[in-house]
């Protein structure tokens, strides 16, 4: 078959027959690169199993699901991002920094979903002594998982035809290559040819597909942006690889609710699930030291209690520094303009570093108020009492605005001992309170502040 010369973007996969320096699609500079593809055509329809003829308009109502359609894992924390377990016939994409642990979640993952069915490992990366040598340091002893070390797809299509799996799992995409196409593994045209190669066989065979793919520097999964949009679900794995908690974060999901996470701690012997996480994040909180301040979290239906530390101090700089890990930098800037201009706090002089520990990643404008209350607290050395619990929105004016679920909250908070909660006033409708819990409801930052410290 005839080869051509094309040019793709890395980046979200445009093709030009010619070098081009902006991608017309994605205006990313520099991102082209060559390589070699044999024409084929309706290739998207295909991949899809849109091409057949028998293909006709039905009735949506006529249209059957047959039976159960979703595989538990019986790991809680992974079916709850999956939106309930494994949906027949889908595909999912585990990205995640090397060394995270995609490879273990995986491979536990087959002991206990090989209840359910049989699975079909297949390594690109390591050696089947490497996959066994991990197998029994996590106690997976399953007879129905089979494993295969092999990298080329068309090997691949084959062993899934011979041994008919119910899940398959490739580690990595980026590692599997087809004889058809000329450049390297883990290329642009290799990685969207094997997800699509991949992808029919799942659509026709109702095979549950499970991808691993690396992730660049910039912590996006590499090769195309395709890539993310063919698969059904979209997972990563992520945590600071010197701590031991993981958490697994959809962000993409054809089934089920994108806000949800998974948390997991790694130890010698796995993947251990963390089913109070707030317990875990606030473990080694320090006892009345300024500048802390705990706040809750909802991360899909969970709520979650994370401590939020503020470092302010005086600036040697003409232009003070501020940094934030975990919280957006943008939203801090405006929590610490709405600070100097609505409660009168001179932070222009002041280098301003905000964390929230346990390497957390909180975008819920439900945090504004424990953020500024761990700033303010830092900058006048006010100590917020250990069993307060901040929860509110704040508004440039200053207000505190109403947030949602707030009972969830609260009652997250009492069942870890914070027995003094601040919540918006806004929040009006007659709350259940928890045992022992008092409820201090504010309508200003700067009436939230004199609560604790009358020099406000
Ligand atoms: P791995 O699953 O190979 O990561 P990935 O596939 O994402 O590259 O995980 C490797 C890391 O996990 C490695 O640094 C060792 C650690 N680990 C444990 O701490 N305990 C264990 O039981 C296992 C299997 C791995
Ligand atoms: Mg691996």
């Amino acid at each position: 078959m005839k080869v051509k010369t094309v040019f793709f973007c890395s980046e979200c996969g445009y093709e030009s027959p010619k070098w081009l320096g902006k991608c017309p699609a994605c205006s990313s500079w520099n991102t082209m690169v060559e390589e070699t593809v044999k024409p084929e055509s309706n290739k998207s329809l295909a991949a899809a199993g849109l091409g057949k003829k028998n293909a006709a308009p039905r009735p949506l109502k006529d249209i059957t699901l047959g039976g159960e359609h979703r595989w538990k894992t019986h790991i809680a924390e992974l079916d709850r991002v999956l939106g309930g377990g494994i949906v027949r016939g889908s595909m999912v994409l585990v990205g995640g920094d090397p060394g995270i642990g995609k490879s273990t979640l995986l491979l536990q993952m087959c002991e206990t979903v090989a209840a359910e069915g049989g699975i079909l490992y297949i390594s690109a990366e390591e050696s089947a002594k490497q996959i066994k040598m991990r197998a029994d340091r996590l106690g997976v002893t399953n007879p129905k998982i089979l494993l295969l070390a092999e990298t080329e797809l068309g090997g691949i299509c084959q062993a899934i035809s011979d041994t008919a799996p119910s899940v398959v799992i490739i580690d990595s995409v980026q590692t599997v290559s087809s004889d058809g196409i000329t450049s390297a593994a883990g290329s642009v045209s290799q990685v969207r040819e094997v997800t699509q190669t991949l992808m029919r066989i799942a659509k026709e065979n109702a095979i549950s597909v499970f991808i691993v793919g690396h992730v660049t520097k910039e912590g996006a999964i590499a090769g195309p942006k395709v890539l993310e949009h063919m698969v059904d679900c979209v997972l990563y794995f992520e945590g600071e690889r010197h701590q031991m908690h993981r958490i697994l974060r959809a962000v993409k999901n054809r089934f089920g609710s994108t806000n949800e996470i998974g948390v997991f701690e790694m130890s010698d012997s796995g993947l251990a699930e963390v089913t109070n996480p707030s317990l875990m994040l606030l473990s080694g909180r320090p006892e009345n030291a300024s500048g802390s301040c705990v706040i809750c979290a909802l991360e899909g239906t969970r709520p979650m209690l994370v401590e939020v530390q503020a470092l302010v101090s005086r600036s040697n700089f003409p232009a003070p520094r501020r940094m934030a890990t975990g919280v957006d930098y943008n939203r801090v800037s405006l929590l610490i303009a709405v600070l100097e201009k609505r409660v009168g706090l001179n932070l222009a002089t002041q280098d301003a570093y905000v964390n929230v520990t346990g390497g957390i990643r909180i975008d819920e404008p439900a945090a504004d108020l424990g953020i500024a209350l761990a700033i303010a607290s830092s900058f006048k050395n006010a100590v917020i009492p250990n069993n307060v619990l901040a929860i509110g929105e704040i508004g440039l004016t200053g207000e505190v605005r109403a947030v949602g679920s707030i009972e969830k909250r609260i009652a997250e908070g009492a069942k870890l001992g914070f027995d003094t909660i601040i919540i918006p006033s806004a929040n009006e409708k007659k709350l259940d309170l928890p045992q022992g819990v008092t409820v201090h409801k504010v309508s200003h930052l700067l009436d939230t502040l004199r609560f604790f410290n009358k020099s406000f």
